[in-house]
C-alpha cells in the first residue's frame, strides 16, 4: 500500500456546495478504484491523505495534481504501509473550525507549516503523524463509506 499526504492551495473559493460535489465524485471514483483516505480544507488550503495500491495511487495523483481547482500541490509525506490506515473511508471529510484546529494535535502546526508563514517546516512530519493518528481515532460523521 502506498500512502501519500499532499497539501495544495485552492485556486477559487470553495463553497460547501463545491466541496460536496468534489467529495461525491471523489468518493465514487475512490470506491471503484480501491482508494481510501481523508481530505481537510481550511482557509483555502487542502490537505489530503490518499492510500491504496501503488500504481492506482500514482495514477490518480497525476489526475488530481492537474486539477485546475487547486495548485501548488506538494507532497508532504509518502509511505509504504503494510495495510491501510483508513480502510473504511472512501474520502473522509470534516469541516474544521478554529476551535477544532486548536484541539486536534498537529492540525494548526501542519497548516501553518504548509502555508509557509515563516515558521520552520521541520515540524511538519510530526504534526502530520499526530494529525493522522487523531483522525484514525476520531472517525468523522461522514467518511464516505457506503
Ligand atoms: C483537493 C482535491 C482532492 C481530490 N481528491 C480526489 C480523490 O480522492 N479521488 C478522485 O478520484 N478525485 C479527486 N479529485 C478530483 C480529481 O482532480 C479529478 O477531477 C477527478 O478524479 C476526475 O474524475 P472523473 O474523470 O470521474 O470526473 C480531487 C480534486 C481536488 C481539487
Amino acid at each position: 500500500m502506498l500512502s501519500i499526504v499532499y497539501s495544495s492551495v485552492a485556486t477559487t473559493e470553495f463553497t460547501d456546495a463545491d466541496l460536496a460535489v468534489l467529495l461525491m465524485n471523489s468518493r465514487s471514483n475512490n470506491k471503484r478504484l480501491g482508494l481510501t483516505g481523508l481530505l481537510l480544507y481550511r482557509d483555502g488550503y487542502f490537505l489530503q491523505l490518499i492510500e491504496g495500491p501503488l500504481d492506482v495511487v500514482r495514477e490518480r495523483m497525476a489526475i488530481i495534481q492537474a486539477d485546475p481547482r487547486h495548485g501548488q500541490v506538494e507532497t508532504q509525506l509518502e509511505e509504504i504501509l503494510p495495510e491501510r490506515r483508513f480502510p473504511e473511508w472512501t474520502m473522509a471529510y470534516r469541516p474544521v473550525t478554529d476551535t477544532m484546529a486548536d484541539e486536534i494535535p498537529g492540525y494548526r502546526t501542519a497548516f501553518d507549516d504548509i502555508s509557509g508563514n515563516g515558521s520552520a517546516r521541520g515540524g511538519t512530519s510530526l504534526a502530520l503523524s499526530q494529525l493522522i493518528g487523531w483522525f484514525a481515532e476520531n472517525p468523522p460523521a461522514s467518511g464516505g463509506a457506503s
